[in-house]
């Protein structure tokens, strides 16, 4: 619970935290690197190098060539957005989720929007935005992004910040499921 490091600002802290976080996980995700110098080798049809090219070249380069995307500018999220269409509409077969994050980091880093915002850190997904503008107005995200509750834990918290602590409540009920959902798949209880 976020009591329990009072102190942590974003930035450097929050990533020493993630660091340390990794290391209870017995699956930790790889973190995104930076570009470093292309070394010798496979040029992987021109693709930058970077962490995840490999996978993206093997993955994208199946059905079409690369210049389909290369040329393309998207936010991460936007690139998010890209790889559901190729799965339900170009039969691409699902990636495994840390291959789909590993892709993602990737296209959004060297094929990124230039004006790509990182949303306080938020994980992309449905609701990002929402949760963003709705719950950053009083305090830092940290209070939000170091919660792990489940949804009924969430529901109560958006309860008690409405009653307790001055939030306007959220009356539209489409967009505080939308929120709970977001909260619940980012920061749940598992
Ligand atoms: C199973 C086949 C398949 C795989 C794998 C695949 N694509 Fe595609 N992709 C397609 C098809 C089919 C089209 C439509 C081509 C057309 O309209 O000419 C397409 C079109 C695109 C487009 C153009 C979409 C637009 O805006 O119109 C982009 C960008 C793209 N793919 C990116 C990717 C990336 C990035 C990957 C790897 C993560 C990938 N694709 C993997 C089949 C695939
Ligand atoms: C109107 C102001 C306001 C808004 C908007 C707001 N909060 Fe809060 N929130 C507070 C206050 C005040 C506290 C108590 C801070 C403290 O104890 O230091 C708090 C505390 C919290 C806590 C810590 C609860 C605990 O058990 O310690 C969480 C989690 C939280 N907010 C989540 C959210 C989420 C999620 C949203 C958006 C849906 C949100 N807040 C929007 C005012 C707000």
């Amino acid at each position: 619970m976020w009591r329990q490091w009072p102190g942590v600002k974003p930035a450097q802290e929050r990533a020493d935290l993630i660091a340390y976080l990794r290391t209870l996980s017995d699956h930790p995700l790889p973190l995104p690197q930076r570009a470093k110098e292309a070394p010798a080798g496979p040029r992987y049809g021109g693709l930058p190098a970077g962490e995840g090219r490999e996978a993206v070249y093997f993955t994208c380069r199946a059905c079409h060539s690369l210049d389909q995307f290369t040329g393309h500018h998207l936010s991460r999220e936007g690139w998010d957005e890209l790889l559901d269409e190729m799965i339900a509409m170009n039969g691409m077969a699902a990636p495994e989720p840390w291959a789909r994050e590993l892709m993602l980091d990737y296209l959004g880093a060297y094929f990124g929007e230039r004006e790509d915002r990182d949303w306080a850190g938020l994980p992309p997904g449905p609701g990002r935005e929402e949760v963003y503008y709705s719950c950053s107005a009083c305090h830092s995200l940290m209070m939000v992004t170091q919660q792990g509750l489940s949804r009924d834990r969430w529901d109560e918290t958006l309860d008690w910040m409405v009653e307790e602590q001055g939030m306007d409540e959220i009356s539209d009920l489409a967009l505080r499921d939308l929120i709970l959902d977001y909260l619940s798949t980012h920061f749940g209880s598992g």
